[in-house]
């Protein structure tokens, strides 16, 4: 049992090292779509708008480049350009012209160190992106995904082709929902899509803005115990993040909240939840969704 736990650990610890110093894509060809992402891919969603993805996807990219891994963030939630809002940064290119046919490399800025963003750009709505454009921007997401531990992808809230996209192509949805009742309700909803739709994996649920553990345990447990009723789906509880006025007098500053008040209680909540996903996906990722 020792040994195995050892032998466990090393392996870990070995992936994550590869993870933290490869810089190059290890792709060859440059692929197409058929080519799996060599990194895990993320996709943040929520059944209701405003409850915290954007703010989630960008500081927990910054709480694993607090460890040295590497992340790519993209915003998906293309035409409101929140990330790059919240990165402070000014993209040439976006989402868009890389569903346009731009090399994703010349497109990826680097707002801070370890993070590299695909931004999405203002007022460029892809809600519709056809069969060639999702072709293209998902093999320059495989291309370069080699190169990062994690990518993070910030959904637009609600249902969209390119969440179902997505899950197809084997990305973890994690389901951000908050304590109030439209909130949850409408997290149930988006579950029950992912069901409809045939989506077979674990998504994860988040709880933010809550005032309590107590409170959050309860949010996620109501999500968690409907889903495996009503849906027979089981849901996993990944975390909670505390509701924290720091979050945004951040983002009125334009700075992440892991840079604008460290050692605030959402920001803590953000780190535990990069250390829970570290410690639970590790060296069994097999490039094909497998958070199962
Ligand atoms: N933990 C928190 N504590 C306090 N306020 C929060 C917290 N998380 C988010 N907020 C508030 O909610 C606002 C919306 O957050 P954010 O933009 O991340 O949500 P979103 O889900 O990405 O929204 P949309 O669906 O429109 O893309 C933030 O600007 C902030 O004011
Ligand atoms: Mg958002």
């Amino acid at each position: 049992m020792a040994d195995q736990a050892s032998r466990l650990r090393e392996q870990m610890s070995a992936w994550l090292r590869d993870r933290e110093i490869r810089q190059d894509g290890v792709e060859a060809g440059g692929g197409g779509g058929d080519v799996p992402p060599a990194a895990p891919i993320f996709a943040i969603m929520s059944g209701k708008g405003g409850v915290g993805k954007s703010n989630l996807c960008v500081n927990l990219a910054l709480a694993f480049a607090e460890d040295a891994m590497r992340v790519l963030v993209i915003d998906a939630d293309a035409g409101f350009a929140d990330v790059e809002i919240l990165f402070d940064s000014t993209p040439l290119l976006t989402l868009g012209d890389v569903a346009l046919g731009a090399a994703i490399e010349e497109a990826l800025i680097a707002p801070k160190p370890h993070v590299d963003v695909l931004a999405g750009g203002s007022g460029r709505f892809f809600d519709e992106i056809d069969e060639g454009g999702w072709g293209r921007l998902w093999s320059g997401i495989a291309r370069v995904s080699g190169r990062y531990a994690w990518v993070l992808v910030d959904c637009a809230p609600g249902v969209h082709s390119l969440a179902e996209r997505l899950l197809k192509q084997g990305a973890n949805p994690i389901c951000v929902v908050t304590p109030e009742p439209t909130a949850i309700t409408d997290g149930y909803a988006l579950l029950k899509w992912m069901r409809v739709k045939g989506f077979r994996g674990e998504p994860w649920v988040v709880v933010n803005r809550a005032q309590s553990r107590a409170e959050a345990d309860d949010t996620a447990k109501r999500l968690v115990d409907a889903a495996a009723r009503f849906l027979q789906m089981r849901v996993v509880y990944a975390g909670w993040i505390r509701e924290d006025p720091a979050l945004s007098q951040s983002v009125m500053a334009r700075r992440p909240l892991l840079q604008h008040v460290p050692g605030s209680p959402a920001a803590a909540g953000y780190r535990q939840l990069a250390r829970w996903i570290r410690d639970r996906v590790g060296p069994g990722f097999d490039g094909r969704g497998a958070v199962r």
